[in-house]
């Protein structure tokens, strides 16, 4: 019963969504454990282009089931949204392919409207957040008045349970920022009718991956985001409000850690990250600029400039030890192809020292310059190559360097954003 967690091992946006497209045809399961629809997934296959942001990369399987875990927190509309869009092209997105966990909490309307509020009232300080409600719903959950899936099937329950959450909520709105209320009443016809649509899709999904797990099933957990957003080990406050490591796929799905049998650390050959907070290989130079038109680095869910650096081998070894990954992706290889000289940064300089750990406080991330061992690069065209055996020499030492300052063997080696432009470099299950 192998149980594999596909992590992002950045700051999201590492190709999550493709690996997992790719090793969902090995799989009977596909999970998303956490964060919501700030998640965006490009799968390319032969079904087209897609952008995934709630639903499961595994959903073009003819054969696995999708599931949204107890983790994730669902806005309603954008979940119909998605669902419409892949029905409109052929996919089986049915009740009888896409499961939900009574669990999963739900983004309201009052979470949108916080999440930009908040935003704004941080001036230049602001996270740089998707506005999709995510901070808001996460706080409402750990604080103990969210509102699960589960409750909107039991109307008369929930009509209660909405006026006492709205009446705080539009204290807030109306007392502290000043905008207008939001109408009970409307906010109830609109949700009931929302938990009308997705009731055939709701289920206990822990027994579902219990049964699945004693059956010999192979599950597959689709990581969202990335480690270096998580909240307590990504760079706080600027991360999101969910978990995205393998310890959180444990919680946001209700599998035990030790049921887990590999644990994929998906990194990009360098880096990028959305939103604001320290990056401290961000190339804000031409070579920057290179790497974000060569890959169209923009944002998959807001389409906001992706800022792009050095692949930072002290935050990969950080990841690696805060996930404890058994293996390493490596996506995005081939935009390498082009660059004469590569830079890998191996620790940073803080007030005259090196060190060799990343920082728990951003200030101090903040003052951290990179100290990089450079290496030649293989001016080669990689996207056609299928063994690792036959990619040039250079790229092959560049792969060695990322293995040795990440502390993580290479298993997979992205050239390319088709299911087929990958190398094996060795066997993932
Ligand atoms: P996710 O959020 O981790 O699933 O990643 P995104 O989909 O937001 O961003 C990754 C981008 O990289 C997408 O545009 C993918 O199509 C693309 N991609 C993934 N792997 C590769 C690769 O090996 N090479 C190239 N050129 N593009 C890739
Ligand atoms: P995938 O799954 C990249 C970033 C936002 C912002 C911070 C907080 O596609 O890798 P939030 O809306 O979560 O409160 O925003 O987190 N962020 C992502 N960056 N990829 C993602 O998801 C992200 N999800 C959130 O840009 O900096
Ligand atoms: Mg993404």
């Amino acid at each position: 019963m192998p149980v594999i967690a596909v992590i992002g091992a950045q700051w999201g946006d590492e190709g999550k969504g493709r690996v997992v497209d790719l090793i969902t045809e090995k799989s009977d399961v596909v999970v998303r454990f956490s964060g919501g629809d700030n998640a965006g997934h490009t799968v390319i296959n032969e079904f087209g282009k897609f952008a995934l942001h709630l639903i499961p990369s595994g959903i073009f399987s003819k054969h696995a089931v999708s599931v949204i875990g107890n983790g994730v927190v669902i806005n309603p509309k954008s979940l119909f949204q998605e669902i419409d869009m892949l029905t409109s092209r052929g996919i089986d997105a049915s009740p009888q392919r896409l499961s939900i966990s009574d669990r999963a909490h739900v983004i309201m309307p009052y979470h949108l409207i916080l999440d930009e509020l908040e935003e704004k009232a941080l001036g230049s300080n602001a996270i740089g957040t998707t506005h999709k409600g995510i901070g808001p719903v996460y706080s409402d959950k750990i604080a103990r008045h969210g509102i699960r899936v589960g409750d909107l099937l039991d109307k008369k329950a929930f009509k209660a349970q909405l006026k006492t959450i709205l009446e705080r909520k539009n204290l807030i709105l109306t007392k502290i920022y000043g905008v207008e209320p939001l109408s009970l009443e409307k906010v109830y016809q609109d949700y009931v009718e929302y938990g009308e649509r997705m009731a055939p899709y709701v289920r206990e999904t822990t027994v579902m991956l219990d049964e699945a797990l004693t059956a010999g099933k192979q599950v597959l957990l689709e990581g969202a985001q990335g480690t270096l957003l998580d909240p307590d080990f990504g760079t706080y406050p600027y991360t999101t409000s969910s978990s995205p490591i393998a310890g959180g796929a444990s919680i946001g799905c209700g599998i035990g850690p030790t049921k887990m049998t590999s644990v994929l650390g998906v990194f990009k050959a360098y880096c990028t990250r959305v939103g604001s907070g320290p990056f401290p290989t961000e190339l804000k130079d031409e070579i920057g600029s290179m790497l974000r038109e060569r890959a169209q680095e923009f944002g998959t869910t807001t389409g906001r400039p992706r800022r792009c650096g050095w692949f930072d081998g002290v935050a990969a070894k950080f990841s690696q030890t805060v996930n404890g990954f058994t293996g390493m992706v490596i996506t995005r290889f081939d935009i390498l192809d082009v660059m004469p000289n590569l830079k890998v940064c191996t620790g940073y300089k803080l007030d005259g020292k090196v060190i060799h750990y990343f920082p728990s406080n951003i200030a101090l991330l903040g003052k951290c310059e990179p100290v990089y061992e450079e290496l030649p690069g293989w001016l080669t065209c990689t996207e056609n190559i299928r063994n690792f055996a036959d990619l040039p020499k250079s790229a092959k030492n560049y792969v060695k360097c990322l293995e040795q300052v990440s502390g993580c063997p290479a298993v997979l080696i992205g050239v390319g954003p088709a299911r087929d432009q990958i190398i094996e470099k060795s066997p993932i299950i």
